[in-house]
């Protein structure tokens, strides 16, 4: 079995990083959800033979080995059936929130999100002429809950054509029950809203909780709803631009077939090989990259919760974010954002991107190697001790 290494630390300044080229050498970037860490061999091995041979052209895929392999993961690793026709290929699943907006409203309709989330929920309705509808989570003792009530509100209004669900949730690391899954389902059906349950962080779930594909929870609720799926956060791979969209509504899917391809956004053949290989060959890395994440957690919500003056965190349910309160340092949030770059040389993201429920929080990505974990939070912590001296 191929042992991957999480502690090899690998320079990815200069690459053309999101996270990495954005600040000077002495900023420590943990803020873009990449990981730091290398992809599965079998996945470069793959792509090294494919760039072998040379020559680019546009590809096609008429085996659907994208598909397939969606398929595969899917019944292997959370044990949902799934047809590979039901898979419909987009290029991230950045794009997919959009292209869904698009597929299933009409300008001036109603898409509800739940904040804190992922900024591009609030984006694609807005920047395609859709009004996004918030009903924010709560913070409750057990950590964040839906406010079902508020949800239920919003569902109800007549414009209202789709929920945007983020499971497990970004930025909150909030991994849904069974129990609050089914009754997100109920009130959607109840009122005829389409799901587009976008679950890209689906393989980081930790304590032997189990995610579950929002439309493998009963045949009524597969009915209205498509989940996103993506390689990307878990192999590394956000760069070869893939997603699967997986719904067995052959009525849904067309809508959002005909969205996604109306704008030609295409394919590579390099993409739609990561794409393959690694869910198809590379359980192993998960297997393995999942208990490092979960190593990585414990170390890190220890850390601030025992070491750090001002800032408290809760160990998450899933994902490798976590969502750091700072209320207690008493900053603004602008304040907050110099702070931690200007005084602790940590780059983390602002929590009011994520919503206004963000203000007084950021996100900080444990994705990496743990001495870069060590010493990003070493800098925090001697940033935030020498502010509350
Ligand atoms: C919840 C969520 N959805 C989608 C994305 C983007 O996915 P992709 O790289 O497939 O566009 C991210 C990336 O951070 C994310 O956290």
């Amino acid at each position: 079995m191929i042992r991957h290494d999480f502690d090899e630390i690998i320079d990815r300044r200069g690459t053309d990083s999101e996270k990495w080229n954005d600040y000077p050498p002495d900023v420590l970037p943990m803020w873009v959800a990449d990981s730091d860490f290398k992809c599965p061999a079998p996945v470069i091995d793959a792509l090294h033979e494919r760039v072998r041979h040379g020559v680019f052209g546009y590809c096609w895929d008429d085996l659907m080995k994208v598909e397939k392999a969606a398929a595969h993961w899917m019944r292997t690793r959370f044990d949902w059936e799934v047809s590979p026709e039901w898979v419909v290929f987009s290029p991230g699943v950045g794009s997919v929130l959009s292209a869904a907006v698009n597929a299933f409203t009409m300008p001036g309709d109603y898409v509800v999100i739940m904040t804190p989330v992922y900024p591009p929920f609030s984006m694609a309705p807005v920047f395609n002429g859709r009004i996004p509808l918030n009903a924010s989570l709560r913070i409750g003792g057990n950590g964040y809950e839906i406010d079902f009530a508020g949800l239920e509100t919003l569902l109800a209004k007549p414009r209202t054509k789709l929920l945007l669900l983020c499971n497990p949730h970004n930025p909150t690391g909030k991994l849904l029950t069974r129990e609050e899954l089914l009754r997100v389902g109920e009130l959607c059906l109840k009122n005829r809203v389409v799901v587009l349950s976008d679950e890209v962080h689906c393989d980081y779930v930790f304590d032997g909780k189990k995610h579950i594909p929002f439309a493998s929870l009963s045949p009524e609720i597969a009915d209205i709803s498509l989940v996103a799926i993506n390689p990307s956060k878990t192999f590394n791979l956000a760069d070869m631009r893939t997603a699967g969209v997986i719904s067995s509504s052959k009525f849904l899917r067309e809508q959002y077939r005909t969205a996604v391809t109306n704008v030609k956004l295409g394919r590579s053949s390099l993409g739609l090989l990561a794409f393959e290989t690694a869910y198809m060959t590379c359980a192993y890395y998960v297997d393995q990259l999942v208990p490092y994440i979960k190593g990585n957690l414990d170390y890190a919500v220890a850390s601030v919760n025992g070491n750090i003056p001002g800032i408290s965190v809760r160990m998450p349910e899933a994902t490798y974010l976590l969502w750091l309160d700072c209320r207690e340092l008493e900053l603004s949030q602008r304040q907050l954002v110099n702070f931690f770059l200007q005084e602790a040389k940590v780059a983390l993201n602002s929590g009011e991107s994520f919503g206004q429920e963000g203000v007084g929080f950021m996100r900080l990505n444990t994705a990496c190697p743990r001495a870069t974990l060590h010493d990003g939070l070493s800098r925090i912590e001697q940033a935030c001790r020498a502010r509350i001296r």
